[in-house]
């Protein structure tokens, strides 16, 4: 006998919210510092648009809604009682350069709508909803990635506030123009003991859920991430008169470098990418004296990670010396692994499963996410939404709008296992 063909079929309910949530991505995509592209970074003009924007939506919903003090949108739906614990759900509104329209914006936007779904056809959940469009998740214009939610998570770490944007402009100085207080910044903090835990839906960013032909994934741990600026100071010579043993060509130190970082990670089975390279003089006449670039690291677990980049700092010295160039790596961004909370994965789990899949994918992000900063301090599980072609942070990116309606199911049945199943504290709860 062969086995029954399963149906992923998603509500009516679910079908008009998603087709929702895609027109709203697209209302996002049009606030950008560059038209025709999407930018959006923080504490920019655009930052300040898109949260009046989703403001306005999320009030629309019936969510009260505040900027805290790291510029981080929030909308909650009360619990039973003022001090009922929280659960935050939620994802990222800035964006890389020329991004894509879902990146963070989907996850954002499908929250709204499951906190206000279940609002209004439950009443009182156990638990307080939160939803939280954090304002810094990219790191594009800092190079430090996960600013919103890291003030969020109350791991704000005041070294961070001298970094400069390629203006010159420091962190400092971009939240007080933004109307921000840096003094402040702390206020942004929940308390880790109040939260139930953070749930986040966001597209895959890859191909294996195309591949595995599912709409929906869940998600088993974060990749662990570094970021480094590096420095090739070599010297800047005539182009014509200079022989090439009196060279000392930072761009071809660089350039050495960019492929030593592919090597050694290919051989080592973790992700590195040169993702920006500038030289300077930048004349066609004159040997490069100086290469700027910026590496970023990924690896499933820390220690593979670290002994990953103590090889490529090794090859990054052979170089330098071989060349006499100074090769110089400065650290910009750090976040460990984190690893979904088996307890609200059981959740986000059985709401795929609602949804029609019986056996859902489960998988390694090797994509950042807010639910690093947030794992750091509480329990946190994401949900992924199919990624056709697995394009990301490029235009072309796309997520179907049936499948962001089987999300918008899952996420919600998710929270209703969540609210079936808490305990409260003082009740051997966890919150
Ligand atoms: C964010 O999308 C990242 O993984 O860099
Ligand atoms: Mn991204
Ligand atoms: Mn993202």
């Amino acid at each position: 006998m062969s086995a029954a063909v399963q149906e992923t079929v998603a509500t009516e309910w679910a079908s008009a919210a998603a087709a929702s949530v895609v027109a709203r991505c697209d209302t996002l995509a049009a606030l950008t510092e560059t038209p025709g592209r999407i930018t959006r970074v923080y504490l920019s003009p655009e930052h300040a648009r898109a949260n009046d924007t989703v403001r306005a939506w999320m009030q629309d919903a019936g969510l009260d809604t505040w900027q805290d003090a790291a510029g981080n949108l929030h909308g909650r739906v009360s619990g039973p009682t003022p001090d009922a614990p929280v659960l935050l759900l939620g994802s990222h509104l800035d964006t890389v350069v020329d991004a894509g329209r879902y990146d963070g914006v989907v996850g954002v936007l499908m929250a709204v709508e499951v906190v206000a779904r279940l609002a209004r056809d439950h009443g009182a959940l156990p638990f307080a909803l939160e939803v939280v469009a954090f304002s810094d998740e990219e790191g594009t214009r800092f190079g430090k990635a996960l600013l919103g939610s890291s003030a969020v998570a109350g791991v704000w770490d005041d070294a961070w506030w001298d970094l400069c944007d390629a203006d010159g402009t420091t962190l400092r100085a971009a939240f007080t123009a933004f109307g921000l207080d840096p003094e402040r910044v702390h206020d942004a903090a929940v308390d880790p003991a109040r939260l139930v835990g953070y749930l986040e839906a966001h597209i895959e960013q890859g191909p294996y859920l195309e591949q595995a032909d599912q709409a929906l994934g869940l998600v088993t741990s974060i990749a662990s991430a570094r970021r480094f600026t590096v420095q090739a100071v070599g010297e800047a010579r005539h182009a014509g008169g200079t022989p090439y043993e009196r060279r000392h060509d930072a761009l071809l130190a660089a350039a050495e470098a960019a492929l030593a970082v592919e090597r050694i990670c290919r051989a080592e089975q973790h992700i590195g990418t040169v993702g920006t390279m500038a030289v300077e003089p930048g004349a066609v006449n004159v040997v490069p004296g100086l290469a700027t670039f910026a590496v970023d690291l990924r690896g499933e677990f820390d220690e593979g990670r670290d002994r990953v980049w103590d090889a490529i700092v090794a090859a990054f010295h052979e170089i330098g010396e071989r060349r006499g160039v100074v090769v110089t790596p400065t650290e910009v961004h750090r976040a460990p692994a984190v690893f979904c909370a088996p307890r609200l994965m059981d959740a986000v789990r059985a709401g795929i499963v609602a949804t029609g899949e019986p056996a859902p994918l489960e998988l390694f992000s090797r994509a950042g996410h807010d639910a690093m900063s947030l794992g750091l301090v509480t329990d946190v599980a994401m949900l992924f939404l199919r990624n056709p072609d697995g394009i990301s942070h490029h235009p072309d990116e796309f997520v179907a709008a049936p499948d962001v309606a089987l999300g918008l199911d899952a996420l919600t049945a998710a929270v209703e296992r969540l609210a079936r199943d808490h305990v409260p504290a003082g009740d051997g709860g966890d919150a």
